[in-house]
C-alpha cells in the first residue's frame, strides 16, 4: 500500500536530514532553506527513517503513528567492549536443565528477532514456536530419518553420479559428514537425543518463498534472537539438521503448520543451560583483503 507523508511546515527546521537519509530519495528541496517536498511515494519502503531522524518530529508518515516512535535511551547503549564481550560469551548450548522456558522470555527473543534488518524492509519473517514434547520428538525423529536418507544415498555406489549431481559443490562436505551422521543416527536409536538434546523449545523462522532476500533476512533475525537468548540467561544452538528436515519432510511441514509457499530458513533450539562457560576461545584469524 502506498503510504502518505505529511511535513508539518510549522515544525520543520529545514535541516535537510530527511533529504540526505531517505534510502529511496523521496525528499528534495525546491530552493535552499525551503521545507522539503516529497515525491514518488510509490517507491517508499516504509523503513521509517524519515520520521525517526527528523529532530522536531515534523514528518508524519502514515506507517508510523506517534506510538510507533520511541526515544532511544542513550544511557542504555552498551559500549563496544560490552557488545564484544556478549558476542564472545555466547556459545552453542546443548546441555539443558529440565526446566521449561517461560512464554515471556520467548516473546522477548522474538521481539529482538523482529528488529533485525530485512531486505527491502520486507519484515516478512514469521515464527513457529514448538514447545509440545510430542512434536519435538517427531522433529528429532524426522531429522534422523533425513540423515539416514542422506547416508544411504551417499553410501550407494550405484547412484553416486546422481548424488554428485544433486549435491554439486557440497558433495565432498556431505561425504565428510557421513560418519558424524551415522553416529547421531545410532545414538538416537539407542535413546540419546543428540538432535534436539531434550531442549524444551524450538523456534522455527520462516517466510514466503517469494520474499526478496527472505532467507538472508531470517539469518539476521536468528542472530538477534541468539544474542537475546544469551542475555536472558538462556542458551541454545542453531540446528541446520532440524532445519533441513523442516524443509524436506512433507509430514513434518504439515505437523508444524508451515504455511503453503512458505519455507523454513532458520531454526533455533532453546532452553536453560545446565552449565556455564567461563572462558571464551579464539577463532581462526580472519582472512581479509583490503583494497
Ligand atoms: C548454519 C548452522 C547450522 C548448525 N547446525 C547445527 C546442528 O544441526 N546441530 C548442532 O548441534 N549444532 C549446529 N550448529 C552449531 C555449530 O556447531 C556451532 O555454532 C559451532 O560449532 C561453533 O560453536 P559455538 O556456537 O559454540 O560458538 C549450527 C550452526 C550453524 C551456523
Amino acid at each position: 500500500m502506498v503510504p502518505t507523508i505529511t511535513i508539518k511546515e510549522d515544525l520543520c527546521i529545514k535541516c535537510g536530514m530527511c533529504i540526505q537519509d531517505c534510502p529511496c530519495g523521496l525528499y528534495n528541496q525546491e530552493t535552499e532553506g525551503s521545507v522539503p517536498e516529497v515525491h514518488n511515494l510509490a517507491i517508499c519502503i516504509s523503513c521509517g527513517h524519515c520520521s525517526a531522524i527528523c529532530p522536531p518530529g515534523a514528518i508524519i508518515h502514515s506507517g508510523f503513528p506517534q506510538d510507533y516512535l520511541h526515544q532511544i535511551n542513550e544511557k542504555n547503549q552498551p559500549s563496544n567492549e560490552e557488545v564484544l564481550e556478549l558476542i564472545r560469551a555466547r556459545r552453542s548450548i546443548r546441555v539443558f536443565r529440565d526446566k521449561p522456558v517461560e512464554r515471556q522470555q520467548i516473546e522477548r527473543i522474538i521481539d529482538a528477532a523482529r528488529l533485525a534488518p530485512t531486505g527491502h524492509n520486507m519484515q516478512a519473517t514469521q515464527y513457529i514456536v514448538i514447545e509440545n514434547k510430542k512434536i519435538l520428538n517427531e522433529m528429532a525423529q524426522a531429522t534422523t530419518n533425513q540423515m539416514s536418507w542422506t547416508v544411504n544415498m551417499v553410501r550407494n555406489p550405484l547412484i553416486k553420479p546422481l548424488v554428485v549431481m544433486i549435491a554439486g559443490k557440497q558433495y565432498d562436505s556431505i561425504v565428510e559428514s557421513v560418519p558424524f551422521m551415522e553416529k547421531m543416527i545410532a545414538d538416537f536409536k539407542n535413546g540419546k537425543d543428540n538432535v534436539l538434546f531434550n531442549a524444551p523449545v524450538v523456534i522455527l523462522f520462516h517466510a514466503d518463498e517469494k520474499t526478496i532476500f527472505g532467507d538472508i533476512s531470517v539469518q539476521l533475525a536468528v542472530q538477534n534472537a541468539t544474542l537475546m537468548t544469551h542475555s536472558l540467561g538462556l542458551g541454545g544452538f542453531y540446528s541446520g539438521l532440524v532445519l533441513m528436515a523442516c524443509q524436506r519432510d512433507k509430514t513434518l511441514k504439515q505437523m508444524i503448520g508451515l504455511p503453503r509457499n512458505h519455507k523454513a530458513y532458520g531454526c533455533l533450539v532453546i532452553g536453560y543451560p545446565k552449565y556455564e562457560f567461563k572462558k571464551w576461545i579464539e577463532r581462526n584469524k580472519p582472512e581479509v583483503s583490503w583494497l
